[in-house]
């Protein structure tokens, strides 16, 4: 039988659907064709074929495409920053396969014409590309985007990240409408009054440094009143970068009494605490919502260990050298990270015991899929090639110019983790590969 690509001796797990055996996989016209028992596929057959369409998986995990929900690819506006090509690529080196951006581009993502726009610039990309449209136009907060025009242009959600909601009588018409076309809405849930122009977290160490701060509770009123708009309305609420203890009580309580709630977290918020800012002052470290103390990143740990935190996702967030080398206060807020998201996960969940792998693949691929009803990638014969072969043991450092991203705003370079990726696949086509 003929193979566009085999990729022998993996271990295939397939969380989402309970399966994981040792297998090679036949991949045919952008399809997994055929799943072989290992040992079906004879020396003899591999060696007859082109050595380019031959990946040999031995040592590593074949697991469905990784699905980022929350990422910032500038395109349009600030293409200086990251466009949707480089993204893509940033993607792709991450072990993602499809991504979801957020709309604070220039002009915003409210109207069907950027949705065509960017989708457009993704076709024949190296990762899928869906839109996140706003919730208001222009991310204003004041009136309704055309929730509507939007899902049909294909938009899998809606938020105005970056932005809160603040008016929740706006919050409660977008989470109306939205389950109207049965697309999430996802907060990035901080009282903007509450947080005002802090630009760290408010804490013992913002007091120290004399830097004003965005307070925990800024979060937990926020997240507490979208959740209990999501209770009154019945739609479906999303948190995003969920980064404080009592925002995963929220979460947790509103799972219980059966909300639609869900949650993600970022690798920083579960990775990194303020005190680091105090040593480094590295102006990557400077995100919203902010890096916050060890009690909050240990409750955002539990979050995800007890399935109150659905999914991870990466809030990547290009920004240029020359923006972010200022003072701590003046540099934008967001810092990437596509590229280092797998390694960070494994490293300071998985290998610390907090989840299983399984856990942790189902928490990059198939709950993120759920949660804005996309088709999860499933390891089946005749289902869609979008796979990720990454080596769980395989321990790497952060290099700065090994970034395909355009820019370079990571805290995390100069870090040792486990867990690489080595080569990604989507639709039966090979977007990266480190071997
Ligand atoms: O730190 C952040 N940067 N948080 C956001 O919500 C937006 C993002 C950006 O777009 O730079």
């Amino acid at each position: 039988m003929e193979f566009d690509l085999i990729i022998i001796n993996g271990q295939l797990i397939d969380p989402g659907f309970g399966f994981s055996k040792k297998a090679d996989v036949g991949i045919k016209d952008g399809k997994i064709k055929k799943l072989f028992e290992p040992g079906e596929i004879t020396k003899d057959i591999i060696s007859a074929m082109p050595k380019e369409k031959v990946i040999n998986a031995s040592d590593a995990i074949i697991t469905p495409g990784l699905i980022d929900i929350h990422v910032h690819f500038r395109e349009p506006g600030r293409e200086d920053k990251e466009t949707i090509k480089t993204g893509s690529q940033a993607a792709a080196a991450g072990g993602f396969t499809t991504v979801c951006c957020m709309p604070n581009t220039t002009p915003t993502i409210d109207n069907q014409e950027t949705v065509k726009f960017v989708t457009s610039l993704a076709e024949n990309g190296d990762c899928r590309v869906y839109c996140i449209g706003a919730i208001t136009k222009n991310r204003e907060g004041k009136e309704l985007a055309e929730i509507g025009d939007l899902v049909k242009a294909g938009v899998v959600a809606i938020s105005d990240d970056g932005n809160y909601v603040q008016n929740p009588n706006v919050m409660r018409r977008a989470l109306e409408y939205s389950s109207m076309f049965d697309v999430p809405v996802i907060s990035h849930a901080e009282d903007e009054y509450l947080a005002g122009d802090g630009i760290m977290n408010e804490s013992f160490t913002s007091s120290k440094l004399g830097m004003t701060g965005r307070p925990a509770v800024a979060e937990e009123i926020a997240v507490l009143r979208d959740v209990k708009l999501a209770g009154l309305t019945n739609g479906k609420i999303h948190i995003a970068h969920i980064s404080t203890a009592g925002a995963v009580e929220a979460v947790r309580r509103g799972k219980a009494e059966g909300i639609k709630v869900t949650a993600e977290a970022a690798p920083h918020h579960f990775s990194l605490t303020d005190d680091l800012i105090e040593k480094e002052f590295d102006t990557n470290l400077r995100v919203n919502p902010p890096i916050r103390t060890e009690f909050d990143r240990q409750a955002i740990i539990e979050g995800l260990a007890d399935g109150t935190i659905d999914c991870i996702a990466t809030d990547h967030a290009p920004h240029t050298e020359e923006e972010k080398d200022t003072v701590f206060d003046g540099a934008p807020p967001g810092m990437i990270g596509l590229e280092t998201s797998l390694g960070l996960a494994i490293t300071e969940l998985v290998e610390k015991g907090y989840l299983t792998l399984p856990d942790l693949l189902r928490k990059m691929s198939y709950n993120p899929a759920q949660i804005v009803g996309l088709t999860p990638n499933r390891l089946r014969e005749g289902e869609v090639a979008d796979l990720t072969v990454f080596n769980p043991e395989k321990s790497w450092i952060v290099k700065r110019e090994k970034f395909k991203s355009k820019s370079k705003n990571s805290p995390f370079v100069g870090r040792k983790l486990k867990g690489k990726v080595m080569v990604t696949i989507m639709g039966g086509r090979v977007t990266f590969n480190n071997k």
